[in-house]
Formats: structure tokens, C-alpha cells, sequence
């Protein structure tokens, strides 16, 4: 078998056999296949796309390629989630501790920012101390203890994904249907837990940008998490607004924070509790409105807070941070950018949202940058708000001065005005199972 043959069969259309792809994986991950060889097939793939069962095979070859987390010393099911990618997107960090507290065990791998995204793993790395490496034992010490551990993907979990996905961030092959399912669903797989739910972002901050490119997201990896035996459920979220008001590490630490103690954002609050039911009707609590009560009364009490705090110190993190948000580190040089007229906001660009923060420091430029824990913004004014001339629309926060101009214009190219408010749009558009779509059309 030749690689080069392979990708002349992708380009024409074909689809690979399941021999085909195993060879691929294999012999990428062992560097028999060059990285310019296999940024070709990458490209190949996205113009020509894979059937359901080249997918599949695609998911379970990468899958094979490393580890596999063995959760049965921990009893009960375990749940994991996982998100496609948005701006401001810091649901994980909420519903983990909401969903333990309430009694499901969550084993959470989560990954760093990639492009325009936040990353959970770089979030927690703003909590002084946190470490979101540990060794299996204290992994599973942790999630016996707390209920809950969110670390990094861990050394050799799935390392075809590690490797293909350097190379899609640089090749302009993010946005593939089957790349997409395979990268996600190969880590959830090697991961162990019983149940897995996907929240599948849509909208222009979204890798898909279109609904029903979303939902077919969606059913890619729900019928592959469930062929592989996992309880598997997609909610297809909005991604075309950020979600709550804060970008950027520390600062969606605190908002986060805001949500468990009660005082979060509406949509953040909304799309977290949705996705913390969802997540507990998997592991058999109860109805999804009885799953949604359990979530609010996790938050209510206090106690999905104090999950976190026990997690994070049990991750060597100092939880006075969480508790006194003045002692995070602070950015030095702030910008508060004004309205120009009076108006309602009628479209954010959350993708050129996410690039103003990286811009500021938040993200990484290129895969060795370092991040700056305190860089972001917090929004003002969001998607079908009133907003008058000089009114504060954003503030950023940054230890880069001369990055201020630029990111105020990227800012405002993201932002428009119009004199009528525009359409209410669903926080939560679908919830995808095996074998049906619930569609849903109420703004929240
Ligand atoms: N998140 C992943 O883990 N992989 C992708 O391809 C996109 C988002």
C-alpha cells in the first residue's frame, strides 16, 4: 500500500477501505507517512468528504492509536461532554461541578484554545497552582474524592488526534465534517465514560457555521458514540453571539464562578443548566425536568461551587482566587470602546470577537505563543441590546498597548448597529439522539 495512492483515491472521490485508514493512522502516528503527505489527504478529505463508515473507521483507527482510560474501579456512570469550539465558552467549567454535585461522576479531558476558541485546559490554568496534568491514580483519586477532574488530554490518549490536529489548525482543514467527528470522538472513546454529551456550536464564532451543516455534525458523532456502545446525545447550540459577557482565561474563571454562585449571565446560565440536565438524564437521574431541578438546586445551594473549590484544590489550585477575585492577576492597560450611534446591536461577528481577544492576548497567535492569563474582554452590549451614542460597548484587557488600536477597529468591524431590534435567536436550537432531532425555536 502506497500513501500516495491513497490520497490519488481521495481526490478522485473514493471512498478508503477500512485497511486504507488503518494504514494511514498507523503509519502517521509512527512518522513512516510525512506530514506533507498527509496535509495533502487532510485536504483531499475536506473537498471530498467521508462516508458514515469511513468516518467511523477514521474515529476508531485514531481511537486504537494511544491509551484508553480504564473508569471501572470508579463506580456509577461516569459522564463526559464535550463542545465543537466557541467564543466564550466556558460551559465545562459549569456544568462538571453542577453534575457531580448532583451525584454523576464526570471524567473530563478537556483541550487548550485552538484559533479564534478558548480552551478549558488554559481557563484552569489561570487558577494559581491548578495543575491539569496528574498521573492515572491521582485522576482517579480526584474523581472518586470530588466527583469531578478536568485535565489536559493526557500523554498518550488518542495521539493521532494530537498530530492530525497541529496539522488542521495550520492547513485551513478545521472545518470538516468527518475531521471534526473523528477528532472529538476518538478522544471520547480513549476517555472511558459511559455516557458522552456533545454540544455541537453553530453560527459565525462556530467551525460550522450553518445549522444544518451542524446538526449533520451532530448525527455523525452521536451515531458513532452510540455504535461504540457510549450513551450519546448532541445539543446544536448558538455559537453566532458569544456566550455570556467575558473572553479570555481569568476573566471566564470569574464568570464561571458568577453562574455557581448564583449571579451568572442569562444565556450562560440557560445553555448550562440545559446541558447539565441533559447530562444527568444520561446517567439515569431522571427526566430531563427533573435533571434541569436537580442542576438549579446544585446552584441554589451552593454546592455545585463548592465542588469546584474541592476540585481545584485537590488539582493544587488556590481556591482563595475563586472566592476573592481581586487576588487574580490583573492586565495593566484597559480600553473602554464606545458606541458611535444610537441604535440596537443587530449582528457580533463572535468569530472576529474571539480574534480581537487572541489579539489582545488571550489566545495564542501560533502554537508556541504563550497566553497572557489576564488578557480579554468583558461585552457591555450583546445582540439585540439599545444602545446609545458613547455608551460603553466593551472593555479590553491587555498587557499589550500597542495591540489597542487594532483590536479596537477588528472590534467594531464585528459589531453592527441598526435602528430596529433584530429577531430573537435560540439559545438552544436541537437536541440530536440515535434515531431523532427534537427541534426547538424559542429565544431565550
Ligand atoms: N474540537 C476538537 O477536539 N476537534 C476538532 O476538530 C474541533 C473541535
Amino acid at each position: 500500500m502506497r500513501i500516495y495512492d491513497l490520497i490519488a483515491k481521495k481526490k478522485h472521490g473514493e471512498a478508503l477501505t477500512d485497511a486504507e485508514i488503518g494504514y494511514m493512522i498507523d503509519g502517521f502516528v509512527k512518522g513512516e507517512i510525512a506530514e506533507y503527505q498527509m496535509s495533502a489527504m487532510l485536504m483531499a478529505i475536506w473537498f471530498r468528504d467521508m462516508d458514515a463508515h469511513e468516518t467511523t473507521e477514521l474515529t476508531k483507527a485514531m481511537a486504537r492509536s494511544g491509551d484508553k482510560v480504564d473508569l471501572s474501579p470508579i463506580e456509577g456512570k461516569k459522564v463526559d461532554k464535550h463542545s465543537t469550539g466557541g467564543v466564550g465558552d466556558k460551559t465545562s467549567l459549569i456544568v462538571a461541578p453542577i453534575v457531580a454535585a448532583c451525584g454523576v461522576k464526570v471524567a473530563k479531558m478537556s483541550g487548550r484554545g485552538l484559533g479564534h476558541t478558548g480552551g478549558t485546559v488554559d481557563k484552569l490554568e489561570a487558577i494559581p497552582g491548578y495543575r491539569t496534568a496528574l498521573d492515572r491514580r491521582e485522576f482517579l483519586d480526584t474523581l472518586r474524592e470530588c466527583g469531578v477532574s478536568l485535565i489536559g488530554q493526557s500523554g498518550n490518549l488518542a495521539p493521532a488526534d494530537k498530530k492530525l490536529y497541529a496539522l488542521r489548525d495550520v492547513t485551513a482543514t478545521v472545518d470538516s465534517i468527518p475531521l471534526i467527528a473523528s477528532s472529538i470522538m476518538s478522544k471520547k472513546l480513549a476517555a472511558g465514560s459511559d455516557c458522552i454529551l456533545l454540544d455541537v456550536k453553530t453560527g459565525s464564532g462556530a467551525f460550522m457555521k450553518t445549522l444544518e451543516d451542524s446538526i449533520r455534525l451532530a448525527q455523525t458523532m452521536v451515531a458513532i458514540g452510540e455504535g461504540a456502545g457510549r450513551r450519546t446525545v448532541a445539543l446544536i447550540t448558538d455559537m453566532d453571539t458569544p456566550l455570556g459577557h467575558s473572553i479570555g482565561n481569568a476573566l471566564e474563571v470569574i464568570e464561571s464562578m458568577e453562574v455557581l454562585k448564583g449571579r451568572g449571565p442569562k444565556d450562560l446560565v440557560e445553555v448550562s443548566l440545559q446541558l447539565a440536565a441533559n447530562m444527568l438524564c444520561l446517567a439515569d437521574k431522571g427526566t430531563l425536568e427533573e435533571c434541569r431541578r436537580m442542576a438549579e438546586k446544585a446552584i441554589a445551594d451552593g454546592s455545585a461551587f463548592e465542588t469546584f473549590c474541592h476540585m481545584a484544590r485537590r488539582h493544587g489550585g488556590d481556591d482563595s482566587v475563586l472566592r476573592d477575585y481581586e487576588k487574580f492577576p490583573k492586565a495593566p492597560y484597559t480600553l473602554e470602546v464606545k458606541a458611535e450611534q444610537d441604535g440596537y446591536i443587530t449582528r457580533m461577528d463572535a468569530e472576529k470577537v474571539g480574534l480581537t481577544s487572541v489579539l489582545l492576548g488571550a489566545g495564542r497567535e501560533t502554537k508556541e505563543s504563550a497566553i497572557d492569563l489576564s488578557a480579554g474582554l468583558v461585552l457591555h452590549k450583546k445582540y439585540g441590546d439599545a444602545v446609545r451614542k458613547g455608551e460603553p460597548l466593551v472593555t479590553f484587557y491587555t498587557s499589550r498597548p500597542e495591540k489597542l488600536a487594532e483590536a479596537e477597529s477588528l472590534y467594531r468591524e464585528a459589531i453592527r448597529t441598526g435602528s430596529e431590534p433584530p429577531k430573537k435567536i435560540p439559545l438552544v436550537f436541537a437536541r440530536v439522539e440515535r434515531d431523532s432531532i427534537e427541534r426547538y425555536d424559542t429565544g431565550c
